[in-house]
């Protein structure tokens, strides 16, 4: 069997195995480090869609290959969507309990907790640029709760559950994450006839 090999530009060893189990043994997923690019790209775009652009471009300006890139983040509607493109420094700091922390304390005494978790997908293939976008909706919670998980995981409350993302087991969060869905409308993208996997 012939499997499609992309280039992921991630060099997050754990995003990489997270997203190797959604897209299934189909693809054979490379990170950065695997085709010897060590780069820090810089995120330097406003929204989701820009930085998984300016990511994925990257890749395939250096290597000419299939590639794709994602970006995602916590948008908070009382807050205008912050902290967004933010999420991973919005305290100044990548510390997770410090920047969840500054969440709780911006939405002190705000009656509106309502949130958002969203991932674009920016994939090149033979050159084309291709969008996927996935959202999971939730409330903030008024205090963090579970150990599982990273960054915001221990106060989202995704709709339709009484758990934190950081209370639900990896599959779980896996199952219905905006990272998962994003995921899944690329691989059905991929699947459905734009390539030719050989069996
Ligand atoms: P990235 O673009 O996927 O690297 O995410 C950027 C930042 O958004 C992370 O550093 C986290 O702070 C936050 N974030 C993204 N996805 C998640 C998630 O699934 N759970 C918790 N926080 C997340």
């Amino acid at each position: 069997m012939m499997k499609k090999i992309l280039v992921f530009a991630t060099n997050n060893a754990h995003k990489l195995e997270e997203v190797q189990a959604m897209v299934g043994d189909k693809f054979i997923l490379k990170s950065m480090a695997d085709v010897g690019c060590n780069d820090d790209i810089p995120e330097t775009g406003t929204t989701f869609e820009e930085n998984a652009s300016i990511k994925s471009q990257y890749i395939y300006r250096a290597f000419k290959i299939d590639c794709f890139a994602d970006d995602s983040g916590l948008e908070v509607e009382a807050l205008n969507g912050e902290p967004g493109v933010y999420s991973a420094r919005y305290s100044g700091t990548r510390d997770s309990a410090t920047n969840l922390q500054l969440v709780l304390q911006k939405l002190e005494g705000k009656p509106n907790r309502k949130a958002n978790f969203r991932t674009v997908i920016s994939l090149i293939l033979d050159g084309e640029e291709h969008l996927f976008e996935g959202a999971v909706y939730g409330t903030i919670r008024t205090e963090p709760s579970g150990a599982a998980g990273f960054g915001y995981d221990p106060i989202f409350q995704p709709d339709g559950h009484s758990q934190t993302f950081a209370e639900l087991s990896a599959e779980e969060k896996n199952r219905i994450s905006h990272r998962a869905i994003a995921m899944e409308k690329m691989v059905n993208f991929l699947g459905n006839g734009s390539i030719e996997l050989l069996e």
